[in-house]
């Protein structure tokens, strides 16, 4: 077992590499089993999230191997089953991408319900609605596997989601990319690793249009080639994350290798609270403002403002003085880290759908625990604006999504560290 150490109040100064986004790898390599062949990715970020994907590849047959760092080689020509059953596939939510791509291989594909990230009902019913309506048919076995079959492969459909889900989108694009005929996804979710997604399929011989918009048409293709290599684009949220501890420390951070338009609902709202936020062509500097305005904020599928960085944005709501609002529209228990930061003194209340954060907060450092990874990120977020000494717990959550959490903050001079529950650094 291990923990975060923070001693809060240090200003944060300095530049952060943006790693590979994480919503893009745990897309693009389950996406690899499609190729009959090998590719490379680049900019994967080295995250337990990756690595469980990497595990549960081996499990079924499929070669996966850092060549250095941040490049995977992946090779699926000895991919030896359709059913990927083992408790690893459990750990994590992504891994139901396993049945879009093992569909689209196969035409069939047993996988357990998927784990993942707690903060409430996830449910699948729209990749399975999709799944259906281009020729699969699905049944539950005992509450705890779903198995996927087809009558000789998919045919491409039209499909309408009933709401915009990044999952949905994603496994419907997989099982289509080689389906037989045209497949249209209407009500599609529009966020930057669906782009990503149909960039790495096109590139290995996909035929998808439209992503970025919310219609996309994916005509199916006999076979993806092997032989590309294809680089991921930035992690939009562990920029955003970097960009508010910028402004919950009144520090100046410059978030380097990103791309600003996919950081722009976070950018507005940042400049809107008081803070310096300056553009360039691939960085982002933020300046931190003793001065915060207070705000309200409504989630949103992209473009709009991301859930996953809702938590962290409280933070910095309650260094302003009054009452900001935060309305969560995607995940209905997502407030859990509430209860975590009124041990360090935050005034905070939530009701159904709202947050309402009353500021200003004087934080005090106190043990709390991460509820899930975006709720531990800001425990780490408030740890650095408290005062005294914060130590955070279930940092396993934390690790699934941050790379390198504590060489890069320690590089713009936070004071943070990882020990081991035995004291030991
Ligand atoms: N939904 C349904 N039915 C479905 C699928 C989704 O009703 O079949 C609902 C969900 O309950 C939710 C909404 O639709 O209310 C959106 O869910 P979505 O499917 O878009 O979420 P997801 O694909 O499971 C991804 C990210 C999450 C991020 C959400 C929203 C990955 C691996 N995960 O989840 O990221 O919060 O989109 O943007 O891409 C994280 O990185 O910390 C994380 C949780």
């Amino acid at each position: 077992m291990e923990k975060f150490v923070v001693k809060g109040g240090n200003k944060l100064n300095g530049t952060i590499d943006i790693s590979g986004s994480k919503n893009s790898a745990v897309a693009l390599i389950p996406a690899s089993i499609l190729i009959d062949g090998e590719c490379t990715i680049e900019n994967v970020p080295n995250i337990k999230d990756v690595v469980v994907l990497q595990n549960i590849l081996h499990q079924i047959g499929v070669e996966m191997e850092f060549t250095s760092p941040g490049a995977v080689r992946i090779d699926s020509r000895n991919i030896n089953t359709h059913i990927a059953d083992s408790e690893t596939v459990q750990e994590m939510r992504a891994s139901y991408y396993l049945m879009g791509a093992l569909l689209g291989r196969f035409g069939k594909a047993t996988i357990p319900f998927p784990g993942g990230c707690n903060f409430g009902s996830r449910p699948i019913d729209q990749h399975l609605k999709g799944f259906e309506a281009m020729g699969a048919k699905y049944e539950i076995i005992e509450d705890a596997m779903i198995e996927l079959t087809t009558d000789g492969g998919l045919v491409g459909a039209s499909i309408f989601l009933d709401v915009v889900s990044v999952g949905a989108t994603i496994n419907i694009m997989l099982a289509a990319v080689t389906a037989k005929g045209t497949t249209t996804i209407e009500n599609a979710a529009k966020e930057p690793h669906i782009v990503d997604l149909a960039n790495f399929l096109n590139a290995m011989g996909a035929n998808i249009t439209g992503t970025g918009t919310d219609v996309i048409k994916i005509k199916g293709v006999k076979k993806l080639t092997g032989g590309h290599t294809y680089s991921t684009i930035p992690d939009q949220i562990e920029a955003g994350t970097y960009m508010i501890a910028a402004a919950v420390t009144e520090g100046d951070i410059t978030v380097a290798k990103v791309i600003p338009k996919h950081m722009e609902s976070l950018s507005r709202k940042l400049m809107e609270m008081g803070m310096e936020v300056i553009e360039d062509e691939d960085s982002i500097r933020v300046i931190g403002k003793p001065l915060v305005k207070t705000t309200n904020i409504k989630t949103l599928p992209y473009p709009g403002f991301p859930t996953d960085l809702h938590p962290q944005m409280t933070v910095l709501m309650g260094k302003a003085k009054g009452t900001s609002r935060i309305r969560e529209e995607i995940w209905e228990e997502r407030f859990q880290y509430a209860d975590q930061l009124r041990k360090m003194g935050a005034n905070i209340m939530t009701e159904a759908k709202m947050a309402f954060i009353q500021g200003p907060w004087k934080l005090l450092g106190a043990p709390v625990k991460a509820t899930d990874l975006r709720a531990g990120i800001t425990m780490v977020l408030a740890g650095l604006m408290a005062g005294g000494t914060t130590t955070i717990s279930n940092i396993e959550y934390i690790d699934r999504g941050y790379e390198d959490l504590i060489g890069k903050l320690t590089g713009v001079g936070a004071n943070i560290k990882r020990i081991s529950t035995n004291g030991k650094s």
